[in-house]
């Protein structure tokens, strides 16, 4: 099958020019003015921008809240309407298991044969025992050369103390595996939310007051500091504090490798909407906390700069009816709520429309932030550019679409959508993954089990 997209406007990490682009199988063989190629199909690409596929690093298809599971990779193909075509998954490891077998028996059940856009894994690490971590460079050489550790969670299995964190970072660093680590302070959230809960403060809005940024910048600082002492990069995911940037723009400016990502629903979403009454707040609820104009201000501006390197989604696709829920009535509170909003089908349309729309980013720090350094960093090097030799994975987004995002046009099976109501301008037209159109005038066309694992290499883009 052989893919000519014509006359349409390129749009890289560095530039955009008009130009064709031709796919033949699954890769880019060709990208110039009027190419002479012969093609099966010839998409007219005319008014419209040719942005690569996004590689969404941040995703929960299996994250368990006190037994209770959000929806997992047969929903994918709302990642491919939303212009997503590699998705970044977290694996909880299993008690008793090894990082590498937790990962690979999850995905024989729950994904292969079933993601309908390409995926990746990081390792959550939940048990540190020696042999866990002397396991990890075998990460490294399975493909998977990214690991995760929760600082925040006190009391969850998945949480880690310093100790897990150091030794992760020291051994991590031998084999080019980059630690990202969720920075909250956990002791912090847990005398915070006992208080509030004894006050009878138990509404949804005090998640927020429960972990103010503080509790964020503090554990940024001390995962700096524990990288400083290994001598090893960090990633910081889900940022959403001005406290927290400014924690990375001074360990940057003191020659550490600290990159880190914030998400969607931080650059658009306030910390009032989680006072939503009747308890809609609950569909607000995720950790960091949504904050407010000033930090979302210090993340434009932070994206802007490079200070943060990708937005990600970090999808968790928890109902409002019965599993948010879990905090509603007597005896319960806001820490009984699930964390965790619906995200990837909006992605790329939120950054579009109020990124680039509004002036804050333009279309090439937009690739760069949803596609191409995300793909960097997770050492997959076929993805998130359009260049000759990469993957055709391929939106066709067409800039003169009007709409409102709704959680009625949306596939991600939840029953709500956090960005309910607001306005949308563009939409990604044709999404093509490596070369096979899944994507036709905004609706999915593929099929379950089209997407592939994509190993990444070690030693990231946060090592270099
Ligand atoms: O609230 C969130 N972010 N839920 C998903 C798990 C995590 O902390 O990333
Ligand atoms: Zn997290
Ligand atoms: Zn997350």
């Amino acid at each position: 099958m052989a893919t000519l997209i014509k006359n349409g406007t390129i749009v890289t990490a560095e530039t955009e020019f008009l130009a064709d682009l031709f796919i033949e199988g699954e890769t880019i063989k060709a990208i110039g003015r009027d190419l002479n190629v012969a093609a099966d199909e010839v998409i007219d690409a005319t008014g419209k921008y040719v942005l690569p596929g996004g590689v969404d690093q941040h995703v929960h298809f299996s994250f368990n809240y006190k037994g209770s599971k959000v929806r997992g990779f047969e929903t994918s193909n709302a990642a491919a309407v939303g212009g997503t075509t590699t998705l970044i998954e977290f694996v909880n490891q299993e008690a008793g298991k090894g990082l590498v077998q937790s990962i690979e028996d999850y995905r024989k059940t729950d994904v292969d044969g079933l993601a309908m856009v390409d995926y990746g894994f990081h390792i959550v690490m939940t048990d540190p025992r020696d042999e866990v971590i002397e396991e990890i460079p075998d990460l490294a050489a399975a493909g998977y050369p990214t690991m995760k550790l929760f600082m925040a969670y006190k009391g969850m299995f998945f949480h880690a103390d310093d100790d897990a964190i150091l030794k992760a970072l020291m051994k991590g660093k031998e084999a080019g595996v980059t630690v990202m680590v969720h920075a909250e302070n956990a002791e912090m959230i847990d005398v915070l939310t006992k208080k509030l809960i004894a006050e009878g403060k138990t509404e949804p809005y005090y998640h927020a007051i429960s972990r103010p940024p503080v509790v964020e910048a503090e554990a940024t600082r001390r995962a700096i500091y524990l990288a400083e002492l290994a001598d090893a990069p960090l990633y910081v995911v889900h940022v959403s504090a001005k406290e927290a940037i400014e924690e990375i723009k001074q360990a940057y400016g003191r020659g550490q490798k600290i990159y880190g990502e914030t998400c969607t629903h931080y650059l658009v979403l306030d910390r009032e909407d989680l006072a939503k009454p009747d308890f809609h707040g609950a569909k607000y609820v995720c950790s960091p906390a949504l904050r407010t104009e000033e930090h979302r201000v210090a993340l434009w501006e932070a994206i802007d700069n490079k200070w943060l390197n990708a937005v990600s989604s970090d999808h968790c696709g928890f109902d409002w009816k019965n599993q948010k829920h879990m905090g509603f009535g007597v005896g319960k509170s806001f820490a009984d709520i699930p964390n965790g909003a619906p995200s990837m089908q909006n992605r790329l349309n939120v950054l579009w429309t109020y990124g680039v729309e509004s002036g804050k980013i333009t279309r090439s720090k937009l690739v760069d932030l949803y596609a191409t350094m995300p793909a960097k960093i997770n050492g997959m090097e076929k993805k998130g550019q359009l260049e000759v030799g990469f993957d055709g994975d391929v939106v066709v987004f067409d800039p003169s679409y009007l709409g409102i995002i709704s959680v009625d046009n949306n596939l991600e099976d939840v029953d709500y959508c956090p960005f309910e109501g607001f306005k949308q301008i563009g939409r990604p037209d044709t999404v093509l993954l490596r070369g096979k159109k899944i994507v036709e005038n905004g609706k999915y066309i593929g099929k379950r089990g089209q997407g592939q694992f994509i190993p990444g290499k070690p030693f990231g883009d946060a090592y270099k």
